[in-house]
């Protein structure tokens, strides 16, 4: 077998890799001696991530997972740019040196119920690659309920959200990708609740609908927890941002705690003023806030987020 064949054959470990909307955009084409890895428009998310910043973060994400998996079976390889939004992995005389297997890869998940009280330990914090800066979840209560109305009142991510949705588990797509209730955490009801509020949204923007759905996280961000924010300078590459991002999720997920990413904290452009103020006064100096998301340890097992068939 080539190293591309032996890469091939773990293409389901690879894919086991988070993007936003769980919309898995990549775009494999495999030749004798490289991969190519590029992005599916029509899985892109235009109105709710419209600099690609998500996208570029989650093809990082892709990519330090590809290596991983490389790495764990011994098969050298890199990765190189190959244009906006396109990456090679080529063969090289190294294998990439990283400290984790194809078996953290698949125990890592989002986990968006509620977590054991506390903030993330010191030593744990100690673990993690510089560029992240540690806030109290607490302080961003208030701007995640501010950031929720947003969302939830903006027509365009609405829609687009709703696309991804699968609340039901009789949805065609519930075992392929975007969100699950169970992925959401929502009990039945919710989930029905949900569906019915997004479905009427036009109408029900005017009772205050979106200020009702942004309620439900209100309480997420209660209590001692933490709020990790990823941070980089402006002229960064973001997937390489998003290997990093990656990293951070996978030395938590060895330490036993798990993440929820609230991208809406940056998207909306109020809260994203201040995080950023925040990030920049916690030490951060002249960064961009790219990812955020609370970390603790889940109360209960999180579930496993689907994904397209391989080959499919
Ligand atoms: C760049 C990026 C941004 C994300 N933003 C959000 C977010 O704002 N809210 C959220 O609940 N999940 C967010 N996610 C998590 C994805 O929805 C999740 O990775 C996907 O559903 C697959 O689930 P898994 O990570 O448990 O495998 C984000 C993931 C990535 C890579």
């Amino acid at each position: 077998m080539t190293w591309v064949e032996e890469l091939r054959a773990r293409e389901a470990v690879f894919r086991r890799a988070p993007s936003a909307h769980n919309t898995q955009p990549w775009l494999l084409s495999y030749a004798a001696d490289e991969v190519r890895i590029g992005v599916d428009p029509a899985r892109s998310l235009p109105v709710s991530d419209p600099t690609g910043r998500d996208l570029e973060l989650g093809l990082g994400a892709f990519v330090e997972s590809c290596l991983v998996v490389a790495a764990d079976a011994g098969l050298a390889v890199d990765a190189v740019s190959d244009g906006p939004r396109a990456v090679r992995l080529v063969a090289v005389d190294a294998v990439y040196r990283t400290v984790f297997s194809a078996a953290d890869l698949d125990g890592r998940r989002v986990a968006r119920g509620s977590y054991v009280p506390g903030p993330v330990p010191q030593d744990v914090l100690a673990d993690l690659e510089s560029g992240l800066v540690h806030l109290p979840a607490q302080e961003l209560a208030a701007d995640l309920a501010a950031a929720d109305r947003w969302m939830f009142g903006t027509r365009g991510s609405v829609d687009e959200l709703r696309e991804w949705l699968r609340l039901r588990p009789g949805h065609p797509r519930y075992d392929r990708d975007g969100l699950t209730d169970r992925a959401l955490a929502l009990s039945r009801v919710e989930a029905r609740l949900l569906d019915a509020a997004l479905r009427s949204l036009a109408v029900t923007c005017r009772l205050g609908v979106p200020a009702l759905l942004a309620a439900s996280g209100r309480g997420l961000l209660r209590g001692d927890g933490s709020v990790l924010v990823l941070t980089g300078r402006a002229e960064e590459d973001r997937v390489a941002a998003g290997r990093r991002l990656l990293r951070t999720w996978l030395v938590l997920a060895r330490h036993g705690l798990a993440v929820h990413p609230l991208s809406q904290l940056i998207d909306c452009p109020a809260t994203a003023d201040r995080v950023r103020q925040r990030v920049r006064a916690g030490g951060g100096g002249e960064v961009e806030p790219l990812a955020v998301f609370r970390a603790g340890r889940p109360r209960a097992e999180p579930v496993r987020s689907a994904r397209l068939p391989v080959g499919g």
